[in-house]
């Protein structure tokens, strides 16, 4: 076994910023309900011609550019999305190809807002086992497109962005522990119901509007605050820690409040939780690794840092993995 760890970190969101401001003009809704109930004052939206890849292909090169590798250095790209370009083929392949990387192993990761932590824990074990020497995870999503633009439950909440990271193969090991579950019981609490092969998509469904994001946001909520907390401390005792060993708790950005309700149970003050909420909103798989770069960049995570990556989302599902910074 080798070990892993990450050589580069990249992100990118579309330029069209929604601010709370705007929303207030397209439904009954306030500022203050926003950033009160969820943090979020600001979203980026993608505009009619961007796509998740195209999204994803920028972080993927300002990742590439951190890391000083050319694309065809990656043997495999894996991208984590709810809402991939087509239903086939896979994102991940027009990604490789728009970068130039030729031949390279490709595919498409759906866990919802878990994919990153599925996603990092797929591609660490893939490095970690020898299979490919470096892997490139990006989560990608353009949630704007998914919403409901007239339920106000939902469409302050998602945006558009993408993240990326590049592991590499190393002697010593970053990846210190994983964390997965899930409970796929009650689809019906966050989905979209229509457009697979359960209800392929026709009039009817369009009508109903179920070909867009559902969610029944207060079950969603507990579930949220409940399995953050239960995956990160249970993540954290296979790694053989302690909450107090934790430098920084990277969470997926959903609700400012759920963030807040883990952050006091797992005694993480303030400046040790990167939070980027109020500029991007909910980006889905692609909020952990926008918010590793921003704090990367900014010289917040440094070499030696514990980080606890944690997220969760439709399935249900959720996951924490423990990372030892290099
Ligand atoms: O990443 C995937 C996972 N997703 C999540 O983790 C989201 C989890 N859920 C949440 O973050 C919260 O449940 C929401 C932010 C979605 C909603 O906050 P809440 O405090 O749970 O509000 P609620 O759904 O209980 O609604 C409270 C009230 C309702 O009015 P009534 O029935 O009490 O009269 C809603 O109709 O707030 C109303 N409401 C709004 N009011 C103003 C719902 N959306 C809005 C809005 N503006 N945008």
């Amino acid at each position: 076994m080798s070990g892993v760890k990450i050589v580069g970190v990249g992100h990118h969101a579309p330029e069209r910023i929604v601010d709370n401001a705007e929303l207030e003009t397209w439904f009954e809704t306030s500022d203050e309900w926003i950033t009160s109930r969820t943090g979020m004052k600001r979203r980026h939206w993608t505009s009619e011609n961007e796509a998740t890849s195209d999204l994803a292909l920028a972080a993927a090169r300002n990742a590439l550019a951190f890391a000083k590798l050319e694309p065809s250095d990656i043997d495999a790209y894996i991208v984590a999305t709810v809402y991939p370009d087509f239903l086939f083929p896979a994102t991940a392949c027009i990604v490789a190809s728009k970068l130039g990387a030729v031949d390279k192993a490709a595919f498409d990761m759906e866990i919802a807002c878990s994919g990153f932590i599925y996603g990092l824990t797929v591609a660490s074990s893939l490095v970690r086992a020898g299979v490919y020497k470096r892997v490139m995870l990006i989560g990608a999503e353009t949630l704007s497109k998914l919403v409901n633009k007239d339920d106000r439950g939902t469409a302050i909440l998602f945006g558009d962005g993408a993240g990326a990271v590049i592991l590499e193969a190393s002697e010593q090991d970053s990846f210190l522990a994983s964390e997965l579950g899930s409970d796929g019981s009650r689809p019906e609490l966050l989905r979209v119901a229509a457009g697979g092969s359960r209800r392929p998509l026709d009039h009817l469904a369009l009508d109903e509007r179920a070909d867009r994001i559902y969610m029944e946001g207060r079950e969603v909520f507990k579930f949220a605050v409940t399995k953050m907390i239960a995956a990160t401390d249970a993540a954290l005792a296979k790694a053989g820690l302690q909450k107090s060993d934790v430098d920084f708790l990277i969470p997926h950005q959903a609700n400012k409040r759920i963030i807040d309700a883990a952050m006091k149970y797992l005694e993480i003050p303030p400046e040790r939780c990167v939070v980027n909420i109020q500029e991007y909103g909910n980006t889905s798989a692609a909020s952990i690794p926008i918010a590793l770069s921003e704090a990367v960049r900014a010289g917040r995570v440094k070499p030696g840092d514990t980080v606890v990556f944690v997220g969760f989302g439709g399935g249900l599902s959720w996951g924490a993995v423990v990372w030892k910074w290099a």
